[in-house]
């Protein structure tokens, strides 16, 4: 939990109260863990996400110039940068500021400067979109001191806008969705495409979410993924030329696309695989989580893992050390990577009764085969981005 008091004593003390703006805003906006649906975003497919109880936070007052001043408690940092929007590209953090920044301007909300304080209690890189969670909070923020609030969808538009055109990140609309449609004690079934979102109950009495982070990054995953990307691009220009209409992967299945794929160079028909068969099953395990059938959906979570690891090639030795560990314990359903991959977390559903002991054993035996101690803790569903004081 993030302490409010403390952050507002911090502006204070490195922004000044300035007459004009008075007390800053607050605004928050969560990370979200993915259950199932994974590399599938971006090929318009369905994922099935929930928001979780770690924010990030923002503090923010408007200035009289055209100038961001932001410090981040996490990277110990203050940037002060023009609203010029000229520096585009990079993964510095506060590019994701700017950049939402301009996007917001690219939808007609025209920001001015502003004092932005981010505090966040979502680990970078963790797999669990750090940096959606610092765009829509500060998103919401700006557009709020500037008089507009965009509807959610159109907000998760621009923070994704943000994060391929101004970042050079060419991510998928999963996490910023998440991020602004979020519901307490839900999941989300998510159509990629038409961008409708349904929540799903998650029964806290029976079930609980266990993200383990193996604590490693790989400092590859930005281009490894925009890779993966015109992979999926290169298969749909294949299929296209022999059935025309087909506009992306969610658009065929994988007995349809087989005895083409059988054709084509490596990997593609493997990267296909994955995001044909990861499709199906995010509608398999919707309907078991609505059925209460959760070994199902357990099942489900142990395919998806596999066909990340051998078609899609985006795990990692220690996050399939993490699955296999979690697989041998008491109380679990179901463990996979989750995010992005190439380091990062997993995301565990476990028996309710057995979480506590589940996540203390997963981290202890980890721990005893790498000597690294990995984040090995229960979230909850929470709720949307919100203006919160
Ligand atoms: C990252 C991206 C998402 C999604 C996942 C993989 O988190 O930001 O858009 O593609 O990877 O499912």
């Amino acid at each position: 939990m993030i302490d409010l008091d403390s952050l507002r004593l911090e502006f204070r003390s490195r922004f000044g109260g300035s007459p004009e703006s008075g007390e800053p805003r607050v605004f928050r906006a969560p990370g979200r863990v993915n259950l199932i649906g994974e590399h599938v975003d971006y090929n318009e497919g369905w994922v099935l996400p929930l928001a979780i109880d770690r924010d990030c936070c923002v503090l923010a007052a408007s200035r009289g110039d055209r100038r961001l001043r932001i410090h981040s408690r996490e990277f110990a940092e203050t940037v002060e940068i023009p609203l010029d929007f000229s520096r585009r590209g990079g993964h510095a953090w506060s590019h994701y500021v700017l950049g939402v920044a301009w996007a917001l301007g690219e939808i007609g909300i025209e920001v001015g400067g502003a004092d932005l304080l981010v505090a966040s209690d979502v680990p970078p890189g963790g797999g669990l979109s750090s940096s959606a969670a610092l765009e829509v909070s500060s998103g919401l923020a700006l557009a709020a001191l500037y008089g507009a609030s965009p509807g959610r969808t159109a907000l998760a538009r621009a923070c994704q806008r943000a994060e391929n055109e101004f970042v050079g990140m060419r991510c998928g609309i999963m996490d910023q969705l998440t991020a602004c449609w979020g519901r307490r004690n839900h999941a989300l079934l998510i159509d990629c495409r038409s961008l409708d979102v349904r929540p799903v109950p998650l029964d806290s009495a029976r079930l609980r979410v266990v993200v383990a982070d193996t604590t490693t990054r790989h400092a590859l995953a930005a281009s490894e993924y925009n890779r993966r990307r015109a992979e999926c691009e290169e298969a749909v220009r294949r299929i296209a030329a022999v059935r025309p209409g087909v506009a992306a992967l969610r658009d065929v299945t994988w007995e349809e696309i087989a005895p083409l794929a059988a054709a084509w160079p490596e990997p593609i028909g493997r990267r296909a695989r994955h995001v044909t068969t990861e499709i199906a099953r995010v509608h398999a395990a919707a309907a078991a989580l609505e059925g209460g059938d959760y070994e199902a959906f357990g099942r489900l979570m142990g395919e998806s893992h596999r066909s990340l690891d051998r078609d899609y090639e985006v795990s990692s030795p220690e996050l399939n050390l993490m699955v296999e560990l979690a697989e041998g314990l008491e109380g679990v359903l179901g463990s996979r990577m989750t995010g992005g991959g190439f380091g990062g977390a997993t995301v565990n559903l476990v028996r309710a009764e057995a979480a506590d002991s589940f996540a203390a054993e997963l981290g202890r035996c980890y721990e005893a085969r790498t000597g690294v101690r990995p984040r090995v803790t229960a979230c909850l569903a929470a709720d949307a981005a919100a203006e919160i004081a």
